[in-house]
């Protein structure tokens, strides 16, 4: 890390984690950040659902809910990057605060509830940028208002879709209340239905995301409900209702934790599943990653790709050039000559 992004990190912790964070996306987009552009090597570079990546560490959901920074996100060093959630209908979320920073847990604990811009807004942004070689997602979600849910997913990708390189069904935020029932396995089966006629002819990946807190059984049923209605890839996991093991004040706060606390639970569950799947579709591992060898054993566990959010809160966006790098150099020295070949070497470890 750098003097300079050491000394904005110190600033940015001394004021409200929201207001923070809406700084950094501004200062990302006037160009204030000093950016690493992409990051490959014949190691890293991967296929993702189709998609060529170019590593294969991604930025998760809801750091740039939406997609004002996709540019400058692009030559950050990450692989791919996806945007949102986005809902039908612009929403303003649940009251503030609502993000917490739990410092000596490395965690965050967020209760925002998809508060965005709206489909057609965050279009229109989507519309706007020029592609290049980093492929951006956009994270489907549903307005707490709406009559009819299930169907809202389906919505936003018809909104979308045509200017996105892929699309995530969240059913798995614990901010929205009864969202997570949609994970039951008739609701799911249904909803993914509406979600793929959306789709229609666009050449675009549909990933589901899941919640860490699944019970095996559950795990068991999503997984096969998910691979029967066509889905790409499973991204692995949303944050957690969980808080064991926490020391920080704000550990009482309700939403949903991530951060380092979330890495074993999100790891078993991306294990379980791969062995689930069995290579049918493949998963994408989210929660606590923060170094390189956090990623590598994300994808030792059954990971084609990875992705992050909070430890760029405490690391700084060079983080995501930092594990990209150090991920290469950990593959060369276990020998393997792609990403590819590293995918679930460890698995049984974890399941
Ligand atoms: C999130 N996450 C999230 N996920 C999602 O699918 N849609 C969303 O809109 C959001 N919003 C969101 C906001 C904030 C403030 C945080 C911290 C997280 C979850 C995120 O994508 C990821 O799954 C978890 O945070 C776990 O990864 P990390 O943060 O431990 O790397």
């Amino acid at each position: 890390m750098s003097l300079t992004e050491r000394a904005g990190l110190a600033l940015l912790h001394r004021i409200d984690p929201e207001r923070a964070h809406g700084l950094s996306l501004l200062a990302l987009k006037a160009g204030l950040v000093s950016l690493p552009g992409p990051v490959t090597s014949a190691r890293l570079a991967t296929t993702l659902a189709g998609m060529a990546l170019l590593n294969p560490v991604g930025l998760a959901a809801g750091f740039d809910k939406n997609a004002v920074a996709v540019g400058a996100l692009s030559r950050a060093g990450f692989g791919f990057l996806e945007v949102g959630a986005a809902t039908p209908l612009p929403q303003p979320g649940n009251p503030r605060p609502r993000l917490f920073r739990l410092t000596e847990d490395r965690a965050a604990i967020n209760r925002f509830g998809f508060n965005n811009d709206g489909a057609e807004g965050i279009a229109a942004r989507l519309a706007a940028r020029v592609r290049g070689p980093v492929p951006v997602g956009l994270n489907l979600g549903a307005n707490k208002e709406s009559a009819d849910r299930a169907g809202d997913f389906a919505r936003v990708l018809a909104i979308c879709g045509r200017h996105v390189d892929f699309a995530t069904v969240n059913v798995s935020s614990p901010n929205t209340e009864r969202l997570r029932d949609l994970q039951g396995p008739e609701a799911l089966a249904a909803l993914l239905a509406g979600v793929m006629a959306a789709r229609g002819e666009l050449a675009l990946p549909v990933f589901l995301k899941i919640a860490p807190d699944l019970t095996d059984a559950d795990l068991e049923a999503v997984a096969e409900v998910a691979v029967a209605a066509g889905i790409d890839g499973i991204i692995a996991t949303n944050t957690t209702l969980s808080r064991e093991g926490l020391h920080s004040a704000h550990r009482g706060e309700a939403g949903g934790l991530s951060g380092t606390p979330l890495f074993e639970r999100s790891t078993r569950v991306l294990a379980r599943l791969s062995r689930l799947t069995g290579g049918r579709v493949p998963l994408i591992g989210v929660g606590g990653v923060g170094s390189a060898e956090d990623a590598y054993a994300k994808i030792r566990a059954g990971a084609t790709a990875v992705q992050l959010y909070t430890a760029l809160a405490y690391e700084g966006l060079s983080l995501a050039a930092r594990i990209a790098r150090g991920l290469d150099t950990l593959l060369a020295r276990d020998g393997f000559a792609t990403v590819g070949e590293a995918v679930g070497t460890d698995r049984e470890r974890w399941v």
